[in-house]
């Protein structure tokens, strides 16, 4: 790479899915509001991208998630109330989390055709510049977020960025599989990506995990994208798509990834989390053994 790469300055959450795997908790609260510890999934993602100098956030929210918007907003009265009590660290708390004015845009995906359809209602917000995408379902637990990571061997490579972490070869069919080639600046070229391969077939055991770095002309091909598997319209067809004329380069991610979408994976999100923090493990760890104890050895 000869020329620095166009900056990331924008990202988009893809927040329109239904949730139906956590229903009936996800009827009346979007499954991004559902907590892991004290904040909302979606905090995580949200803070994941600004610590990679995010500037713009972009949701793509569909019906009954409107909550979203105002998490993302000055709450008047509950800090009006906090003040007159002097409760300085809630407001800290607060201030933390709050983007400053004009860095959200929200945009509707009026039905739910798919996370390709819904990235593809956020291309007049991002306009002609690359962009990062993180699923908010998936949580990044490291001591540096994965997006900064991916940051910087996109500054090397240029293109397309696409973070994979390392799965039991046995799991490779339930997920989104890249093939891996020669190593680049911290990552490594991708030379094919099959979305659930069947079992045994798997190019690698490096699974996508929701993070990408984009280049605008997807929008283009989304645009015309049919519906693929499960009738919805896919990102990764039109990665594929894309892959013909430019690069895609991998990253590896080494921490863990939580797929707060499943019910494993939020409860164990959430054991993480809570064993991280040192005051909660004090407390939890007895508790944990206690419970690990209680468990007969099967036929007993
Ligand atoms: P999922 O495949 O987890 O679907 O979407 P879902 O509808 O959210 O959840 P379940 O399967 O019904 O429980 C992966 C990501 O893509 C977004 C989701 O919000 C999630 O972040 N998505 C998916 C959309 O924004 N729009 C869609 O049409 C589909």
């Amino acid at each position: 790479m000869t020329h620095t790469p166009k900056p990331v300055r924008k990202a988009v959450f893809p927040v329109a899915g239904l949730g139906t795997r956590f229903l009936p908790a996800t009827k009346a609260v979007p499954k991004e509001m559902l907590t892991v510890v004290d904040k909302p999934v979606i905090q995580y993602v949200v803070d994941e991208a600004r610590e990679a100098g995010i500037e713009h956030f972009v949701f793509v929210t569909g019906r009954n998630k409107g909550v979203i918007e105002d998490h993302f907003d000055l709450q008047v009265e509950l800090e009006h109330t906090l003040r007159e009590r002097g409760k300085k660290d809630a407001l800290d708390v607060l201030a933390a989390a709050l983007p400053q004015p004009g860095q959200t845009s929200f945009t509707r995906q009026q039905a739910p055709l798919g996370l390709g359809h819904a990235v593809w209602c956020a291309r007049d917000i991002v306009g002609d510049e690359p962009f990062a995408l993180l699923l908010p379902d998936m949580i990044m637990q490291d001591e540096r977020g994965c997006m900064s990571r991916m940051m910087e061997v996109y500054r090397e490579t240029g293109g397309n960025i696409i973070s994979t972490e390392e799965v039991a070869w046995e799991e490779t069919h339930k997920y989104g599989v890249v093939e891996k080639g020669d190593a680049v600046a911290g990552g490594f070229k991708i030379t094919g990506m099959v979305e659930k391969p069947p079992q045994g077939s798997a190019p690698s055991n490096l699974f996508i995990n929701g993070r990408y770095i984009l280049q605008p002309e997807i929008f283009s091909i989304l645009e015309n994208q049919a519906s693929g598997a499960g009738g919805e319209i896919q990102l990764t067809d039109a990665m594929l798509t894309l892959a013909q004329s430019q690069d895609f380069h991998g990253f590896t991610f080494t921490g863990r990834t939580f797929d707060c979408g499943s019910k494993e994976g939020f409860i164990k999100a959430n054991l993480a989390y809570a064993m991280w923090d040192r005051n909660m493990a004090a407390s939890l760890g007895p508790e944990l053994r206690q419970l690990l104890d209680a468990i007969k050895p099967a036929g007993s």
